[in-house]
């Protein structure tokens, strides 16, 4: 039977460490700040930027949320982000996505100085995290290696097979597997014999958006298995990507859907609003 990972535990323990580190910060003169912009008003996401908003507040980051309608043209999202760039007590701006049609994420994206950029989504951001230099990684896999490294999973050496090709999780995710000396293989949904690289693999990190992508037949014995799928099942019960019940009878290790992965993304978010505060204190 696995040991689950219980990621709003350690979210919560995490959140009470960068407390107390913020504390020494403001001693310092140092006053984070993040700056959330919402366009229009996707439900799903005022959750999310309500979340992000409350978890500052716990440990002390100063937010700001920018609500914006649903009309808002390309060229005012762009001067926007442009005044955030400029004003020094701003450290972290954080576009919401999905973007009206009318604006172009890419565009917007970039727009955001790299140094701000605390998603991580900005080209410069994606390259230096390819060459394994200093900049900000996306949340969700960020939180994933602090598990590992919280839970004591030994990653160097380990055969780790990813499931899903994002932008915001499959790629940076095999990036940071690959940095901590991981032999990583990225699945998809083109992938022939999906089961033949799972069953073969030590850790399966799913993210594909698709109930029960893995199942207990296509993993061995003692597998790390971690779950980034948020869907909703015939009974409208939030689930994983992964057959949760059948597979942690075979699984060393195992996060669960809610409560799992998740809450770590808002804490890694947190955590590089203070790095990105801490690196412009020293410019
Ligand atoms: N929408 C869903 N997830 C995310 C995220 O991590 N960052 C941003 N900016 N938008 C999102």
């Amino acid at each position: 039977m696995a040991t689950i990972i219980d990621g709003k535990s350690l979210a919560q323990k995490l959140k009470e460490e960068m407390k107390t580190e913020i504390a020494q910060m403001k001693q310092r003169g140092i006053f984070p700040k993040l700056v959330v912009i919402l366009v229009g008003n996707n439900s799903a996401s005022e959750v999310y930027v309500r979340n992000k908003h409350k978890s500052c507040l716990e440990v002390g980051i100063e937010s700001e949320v920018i609500n914006l309608p649903t009309e808002t043209t390309q060229m005012e999202l762009l001067e926007l982000v442009e005044r955030l760039n400029q004003d020094k007590t701003v450290h972290g701006i954080l576009v919401q996505l999905p973007l009206p049609q009318q604006i172009d994420e890419k565009t917007v994206l970039r727009a955001i100085l790299p140094q701000k950029d605390v998603d991580g989504f900005h080209p410069v951001n994606v390259g230096l995290l390819s060459i394994g230099d200093e900049g900000f990684a996306p949340a969700t896999p960020s939180g994933i290696i602090t598990m590992f490294r919280e839970y004591g999973i030994e990653i160097s050496g380990k055969n780790c097979v990813i499931i899903g090709r994002s932008n915001i999780v499959g790629k940076p995710m095999a990036a940071l597997m690959l940095r901590n000396n991981a032999t990583v293989t990225i699945c998809h949904s083109k992938t022939d014999h999906l089961a033949d690289y799972t069953r073969r693999a030590d850790i399966v990190i799913v993210a594909t958006g698709r109930r029960n992508t893995l199942t207990a037949d296509m993993v061995k014995e003692g597998v790390v298995v971690i779950d980034v799928g948020m869907n909703r099942d015939e009974q409208g019960k939030l689930c994983g990507d992964v057959d949760f019940e059948a597979v942690k009878q075979k699984a060393s290790f195992i996060t669960p859907v809610p409560k799992g992965v998740g809450p770590m993304t808002i804490t890694e978010l947190l955590r590089n609003t203070i790095l990105a505060a801490e690196r412009q204190s020293r410019q």
